[in-house]
């Protein structure tokens, strides 16, 4: 990939400035140091100090970490909270009337949430769910748009112990459907539709489909939320307006007391085989990464406007929009838009507007940015901003370097934050005020995080060798399993040939001379597109299910906006088509992709042949069809092959 050739060759080093320096909340590499040898030395009492500072608790806990049943670890287990009041109600004595919420709307209006009021509206919500009969450990499914309204049911759930499951506005029925199925959801919160760089998307309707034939047995009641005026087919037995179930409901409600240990949410990602796996995070370990990664990598202060772009579709937006910030009692922007509408200015408007002081987005989003106009910043006043922050890929040196000079003027730090879906919370990432970054690298661990890179024995491979990125210690926020399916977590986060007990991310990584992290890709069949998880086989899945399709293999190919995208191999049942045909039925599959998991996943790129490469044992060779899809030749032996004759075929895109 060109952008891994551009990281290795990197070598600029940028130490934190003495004015960051001078009011950060960790400040120096002695101070960093020290934290890191408190975690060496007694592992325990460093993550119970820190969980007894930040939390509050209901009960305290009186053990820190039971690895009786590894790797089905439990932190703080005999504790008692609740994630919604640390977020609201612990505030409102002195930041009743702060804004929580700057509600950054698709049309660029705008709208604040004070604390008192978020507390009010996630208390009536909460009780509205009550009135369902949604209780703990209960199931709801979350399908809205980026509107506060979002953040609301999310903080309502865990107000009362139900558990949920956001699925992302972008997703289709089908996805719906799975997720739903899987969760044995009871409730699912929408939205009439969401509006989204000046187009809206009929949630409700998708919504209807997934639920249609009687396909989810275990949904009893559909809540829409109007987000518009537009009127949706409504199912009078099922389905209920969001204000209707607030409209007579009390602007205060107890919160459940749960266990530490107790399930906050399930979040679906994509992994090696074609079903997403539901990602079960519990309550005090999340929080209390969600709350540290901001002290420490967002250098998080009291007069901060925190600007995270994600959706809280995904785990950026639950831990660094729905949680984190709310946790600390700051000031956050929720934006309904896009970065592109109206113009490639908007974010460095709304910057401006709400004079935000933390901004965190997406390398593919910056790299967007810039060809729709590199210059762009420039008229706007960005000097509020003092940290930016980078998650989802490895962010090219370019891209890096224009997002430090042009957006933050050379004074701001930028974090380049490695975590995943799993790890709930920043694992790798540097302290702005102590660890000097280098563009393209996320630099070093959190401390606490005890990260190697090993071979495929497990051990630890000779500096500036790569191998497998894993974290060697249980941590608070790690997952605790996959949603119904303890073998899965086992074998695929603490597989027995690592020896068991070393948690493997799924990336490959090498670390330099300073001991700084470099992050070179998956190692399984995951693709990252714009920052986005997607599974090569859950595409192959969809694609397959067409009618049409006899086989289907999905590789990547590198893209220079959306960091990689998608190419589907595609054998059809009846002949190889050829001209205006391919091009009709390459259309019709892509648009196939796009309903059946989303558009997300849509291909970039069909072709078609009489075969698949295979060897003659019968296995597809994937790593010719990398090489075929980049358009590069052929160098690898290809005597082995079945049926060479394929590869001129599928050299052809459509
Ligand atoms: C995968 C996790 C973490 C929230 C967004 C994505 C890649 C993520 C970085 C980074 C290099 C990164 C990894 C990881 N990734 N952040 N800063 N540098 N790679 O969460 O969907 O669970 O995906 O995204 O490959 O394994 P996710």
């Amino acid at each position: 990939m060109a952008a891994i050739e551009s990281v290795l060759k990197e070598n600029r080093v940028f130490e934190p400035s003495e004015a960051f320096q001078s009011t950060a909340n960790v400040s120096g590499m002695a101070a960093y140091n020290a934290l890191c040898e408190k975690a060496n030395q007694d592992y325990e009492g460093f993550w119970g100090d820190l969980a007894q500072e930040m939390i509050t608790w209901k009960k305290p806990f009186t053990q820190v970490l039971d690895e009786s049943n590894a790797p089905f670890y439990k932190w703080f287990a005999d504790g008692d909270l609740n994630i919604s009041y640390n977020c609201l109600d612990r505030h409102l004595a002195d930041k009743a009337n702060k804004t929580a919420i700057i509600y950054e709307k698709d049309d660029g209006s705008s709208e604040n949430i004070t604390y008192q009021q978020l507390y009010e509206r996630v208390c009536q919500f909460a009780n509205g769910l009550k009135s369902l009969g949604v209780g703990k450990g209960d199931r709801v499914i979350i399908y809205m748009p980026m509107v506060p309204d979002a953040v609301v049911a999310m903080q309502a759930c865990a107000r009362i112990g139900a558990i949920h499951s956001v699925v992302f506005g972008g997703f289709s029925a089908g996805a719906v459907k799975d997720r739903v199925q899987d969760a044995a959801a009871k409730i699912i919160i929408t939205a009439n539709e969401s509006v989204r760089g000046g187009k809206s998307a009929p949630l409700k309707v998708t919504v209807d489909e997934a639920l249609k034939d009687g396909d989810c047995p275990s949904i009893e009641k559909v809540i829409v939320f109007a987000r518009t005026d537009k009127e949706v087919a409504f199912d009078a037995a099922r389905d209920i307006w969001w204000h209707d179930l607030i409209a007579n409901q009390a602007s205060e409600c107890e919160p459940e007391w749960m266990n530490a240990e107790d399930t906050l949410f399930v979040l679906y990602t994509s992994g090696s085989t074609g079903k997403p796996k539901g990602v079960q995070h519990s309550i005090a370990g999340y929080l209390l990464g969600a709350m540290l990664s901001l002290k420490w990598v967002f250098d998080h202060k009291p007069d901060d406007v925190f600007w995270c772009t994600a959706d809280v579709g995904w785990i950026t937006g639950h831990t660094y929009i729905a949680y984190g910030p709310l946790a600390w009692g700051a000031t956050q922007i929720v934006f309904e838009g896009v970065p592109t509408y109206p113009n490639a200015g908007r974010f460095w408007e709304g910057v401006e507007k709400h004079k935000v002081t933390t901004f965190y987005t997406a390398p593919t989003a910056i790299r967007s940015l810039i060809k729709l106009g590199a210059d762009l910043p420039n008229q706007y006043d960005l000097s509020s901003l003092r940290l930016l922050g980078s998650v989802g890929e490895p962010i090219n040196p370019e891209a890096w370097m224009w997002y430090y000079e042009t957006v933050g003027r050379s004074e701001c730090p930028i974090v380049d934050t490695w975590w995943q879906t799993e790890t709930g919370s920043n694992m790798i990432a540097p302290l702005p005020g102590a660890v000097a970054i280098k563009p393209g690298s996320c630099t070093l661990p959190l401390p606490g995080i005890m990260v190697d890179i090993v071979d495929e024995s497990g051990a630890s491979v000779d500096q500036s060798n790569g191998g497998f990125l894993v974290i060697k210690r249980p941590f608070p926020s790690l997952l605790r399993t996959v949603w119904g399916d303890d073998e899965r977590f086992k074998s695929t986060y603490f597989p027995e040939e690592l020896g068991g007990n070393l948690y493997l991310a799924g990336d490959s990584a090498h670390r330099d001379e300073n001991g700084y992290v470099w992050i070179m890709g998956r190692i399984d069949d995951v693709l990252n597109v714009s920052g986005h998880r997607l599974g090569t086989m859950e595409i192959e899945s969809a694609l397959v299910a067409n009618p049409l399709v006899a086989e289907a293999a999905v590789v990547g190919k590198p893209h220079d906006v959306k960091g990689e995208a998608v190419v589907a191999f595609v054998i059809l049942k009846g002949d190889r088509p050829e001209g205006e045909d391919a091009k009709r039925i390459a259309q019709e599959l892509k648009s196939w992709v796009a309903h059946e998991i989303g558009k997300i996943a849509q291909p970039d790129d069909i072709r078609f042949g009489d075969n698949l490469p295979k060897t003659r044992s019968g296995k597809i060779m994937r790593r010719l069809l990398r090489t075929l899809a980049k358009g590069e030749e052929i160098t690898a032996d290809t005597s082995t092959l079945e049926n060479p004759q394929v590869l001129e075929q599928l050299k052809q895109s459509v």
